[in-house]
This record gives C-alpha cells, structure tokens and sequence, in this order.
C-alpha cells in the first residue's frame, strides 16, 4: 500500500514510516527543502516547508502526476510555537497555525483525487490539547483545536475517505523535551507515552478492516505503579 507521511524525519512520524516500510508498504515522506531521511528507505519524498502551505502543490505535483492511489496520508509534523496567547502576534500564530494545521489540510487537498480512488485514510495528529487547551500550550493548543475542526469537516465532506484524529498526551519526543524546558522541568521518559505506542496506533487507523473507522483515538500514559 501507499502512503504519504509528514514529519518522517524524527519523533511519531518517523516511527510510522519505519514500521510500514518495514512491512512492505511504500512510504513518500515530506522533508523540509534540503534535508534527507537517508537511512529510511522512502519510496520518495515531497520537499515542502511545512510553514509554507502555499508551496505544496508545486511540492506534490511529481508526486501526483506518478500515483494514481493513495491508502493513507498521516500529518504528523507539527511545532509548538510561542507558548501564550499574549505573546503570539498575528504572524507568529500564523505560523503555527501553518505547520499544524493548513499544510495538512492543503496536502490533503493536493492528494484528494488518489486519496479517492483508494478510499484511504487520513490521520491528523492531533494532541489533547486539541480537547483541553490553555497555558503554557495556548497557541499550540488553539491550533490542535483547528485541526480537530478540520478533520471533521474532512470526514462530513469525504463520505469515502477514513478521517482519524489522534489525541496523544505527552510522548517521548523531541517536542517533549521543548516543552519541558519551556516549564523548566525534568524530562523524565517513563513518565510520557513512548513515541512507538502512538505510531503503532495510528498504523492501527491507517490498516483498520474497512468496515471501520477508528475516528477519535486519545492516549495517556496510564499510572506508573509506585514502588
Ligand atoms: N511529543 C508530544 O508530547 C506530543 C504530544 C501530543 C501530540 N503531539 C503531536 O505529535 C506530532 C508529532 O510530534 P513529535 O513529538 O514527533 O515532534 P518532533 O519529534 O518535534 O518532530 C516534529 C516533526 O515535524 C517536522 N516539521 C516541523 N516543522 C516543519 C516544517 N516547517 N516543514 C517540514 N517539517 C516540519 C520536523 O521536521 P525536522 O526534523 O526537519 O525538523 C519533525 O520531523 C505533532 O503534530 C505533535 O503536535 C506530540
């Protein structure tokens, strides 16, 4: 199967891209202009500034004039930006409002005629901030909470496509440690989702039996036993 992956150069996107390749399917992951993921065995890959939405069907156009089907399309990448409502301008949420949510919906919007003829899936990463926003993720979160609007919009308008949105909590992840350095806190890997849990859901999503469709998926890291 065929699939398109953002983010596949670190963290969930890049595990998703592992484990599917890993199984045979065909991965064309979206890299910044300039970098390379040289030891992924992408089928291809799209150069794209996520921060740039605009430049994404010039990005995908080979792409789409080379696949006629895609199974599953998963928007992984995203950034937290500047952390309070009282800091962000107009620009800087612009910005992250770019990345997290209108470079995933313009994708999907390039890739639509093959994300139809396959009847695939689309994963938006979301974030439980998407369910419960506020400092010191306000901005990011009030992005999340877009995106969420997005992929049901995405679901009620594409009757033939699979739409899921994944609400991990805190994972492993080099935005976790960003973020813990924002609270200036220990970051303390067992205490957060292991970055392989949620690229293991969301594959879940993306092979479901196609009776189904997974479309809300939160995950917590569940209690730690005390010793
Ligand atoms: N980690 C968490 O605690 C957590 C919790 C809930 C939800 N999430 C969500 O999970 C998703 C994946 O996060 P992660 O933890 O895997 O993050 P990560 O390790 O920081 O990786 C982010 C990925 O996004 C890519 N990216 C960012 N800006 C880009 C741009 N302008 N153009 C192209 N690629 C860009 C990065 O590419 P480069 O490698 O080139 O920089 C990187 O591959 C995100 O949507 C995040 O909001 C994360």
């Amino acid at each position: 199967m065929k699939f398109v992956i953002t983010g596949v150069r670190r963290g969930i996107g890049r595990l998703v891209a592992e484990r599917l390749i890993a199984d045979g399917h065909q991965v064309y992951g979206v890299l910044r202009p300039g970098s390379t993921a040289d030891d992924l065995d992408l089928a291809g890959s799209v150069h794209a500034d996520l921060a740039e939405p605009g430049s994404l069907p010039a990005a995908t156009s080979d792409l789409t004039r080379s696949i006629d089907r895609l199974d599953g399309l998963v928007h992984s990448a995203g950034i937290i930006g500047r952390t309070l409502l009282a800091e962000n301008s107009p620009a800087d949420m612009q910005a992250i409002f770019d990345v997290n949510v209108l470079a995933g919906a313009e994708l999907v919007r390039c890739l639509l005629p093959q994300l139809r003829h396959a009847a695939g899936t689309v994963v938006l990463v979301n974030s439980t901030s998407g369910l419960s926003a506020g400092p010191p993720l306000s901005a990011y979160g009030t992005s999340k909470y877009a995106l969420r609007g997005y992929a049901e919009a995405l679901r009620a308008e594409e009757p033939r496509l699979r739409v899921t949105s994944i609400f991990p909590s805190r994972t492993a992840t080099d935005m976790q440690r960003e973020l813990r350095a924002i609270e200036q806190g220990e970051f303390v890997a067992e205490d957060y989702l292991r970055p392989s849990t949620v690229a293991d859901l969301i594959i879940q999503a993306l092979l479901l039996p196609d009776d189904a469709v997974l479309t809300d998926v939160v995950v917590r890291p569940r209690a730690r036993p005390r010793s």
